[in-house]
């Protein structure tokens, strides 16, 4: 299919790289209008660049760091002053590995500032437009970890559950002006976040990433990682008008691993 978010403007968070460039790929292929963000100014204009020369679509860059208040209201600002954002999707995001007791504060800290307070700032920045116009879809990327626990891993998945508690709190508030809210949980998507978090996983453990990746691998019903693409193509349906009576929900894409 093509065109289905024709004629919408969609800001991407955390898009220069992995799921987010994926998600920026596919919703540009369906004929939206994106604002990409990430930090990283340089890498993020070559993406926007790439894409231009891509899609006859209009692509805007808007490097800031997302889990800070202030270059949250300015980015929407500057986008919202040139048009206006029909789809939000709350994609930037980190991850660090570490025993409960080995977590400094500042690292559980700054997970959760960069995951769940970025989620805060950017949404409650968009939303009085939104809210004016009684339309708009907001897309939060949490994970399989929003759902379950794992080791070594407290600060991620904590990030992860609250970004699954405040869809559900968001679907319940919003709906009432017509905008819808869901989640996505992938399990392992091959991205640089996924390199970082194995070799961390690897050492923590005390196993080689071979072992660890082989493993891990194992437990899946499909044996093998998930591409972004098969990411973004949820984010696209979630974006567009066949979604228009899902709400609240959080979405796993992990072929099969969980059932719940
Ligand atoms: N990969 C997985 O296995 C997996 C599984 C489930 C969920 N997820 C979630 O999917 C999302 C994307 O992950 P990914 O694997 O694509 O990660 P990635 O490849 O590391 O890309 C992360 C993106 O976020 C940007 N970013 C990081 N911190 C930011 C900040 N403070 N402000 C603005 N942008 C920031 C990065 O660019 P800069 O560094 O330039 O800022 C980059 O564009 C994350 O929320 C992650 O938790 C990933």
């Amino acid at each position: 299919m093509v065109d289905r978010l024709k004629g919408k403007t969609a800001l991407i968070t955390g898009a220069s790289r992995g799921i987010g460039y994926s998600i920026a790929e596919s919703f540009a292929m369906e004929g939206a209008n994106i604002a990409l963000n990430a930090r990283d100014p340089v890498r993020l204009e070559q993406t926007a660049s790439a894409l231009r020369e891509s899609y006859d679509v209009k692509v805007s860059s808007h490097a800031c760091d997302v889990s800070h208040r202030a270059p949250v209201d300015a980015m929407i600002a500057e986008i919202e002053g040139d048009g206006q954002i029909d789809i939000l999707v709350n994609n930037a995001g980190i991850h660090m590995a570490a025993s409960f007791l080995d977590y400094s504060f500042e690292d559980f800290k700054n997970v959760l500032e960069v995951n769940v307070y970025s989620v805060f700032h950017v949404t409650q920045a968009a939303l009085p437009k939104m809210i004016e116009r009684k339309a708009g879809r907001i897309i939060n990327m949490a994970s399989t970890a929003g759902k379950w626990g794992s080791r070594n891993q407290s600060a991620y998945n904590a990030s992860k559950h609250a970004m699954v508690g405040i869809t559900r709190c968001l679907a319940l508030e919003l709906a009432p002006y017509n905008i819808l809210t869901n989640a996505i949980c992938p399990w392992v998507v091959e991205t640089d976040l996924a390199d970082s978090f194995m070799a961390q996983h690897s050492d923590a453990a005390g196993v080689s990433l071979e072992t660890l990746q082989s493993n891990l691998k194992n437990t899946v019903p499909i044996k093998r990682w998930i591409q972004p693409e098969e990411v973004a193509n949820l984010a696209v349906f979630l974006g567009s008008d066949e979604s228009s009576y899902i709400n609240g929900q959080a979405w796993n894409v992990d072929g099969g691993y969980t059932m719940i």
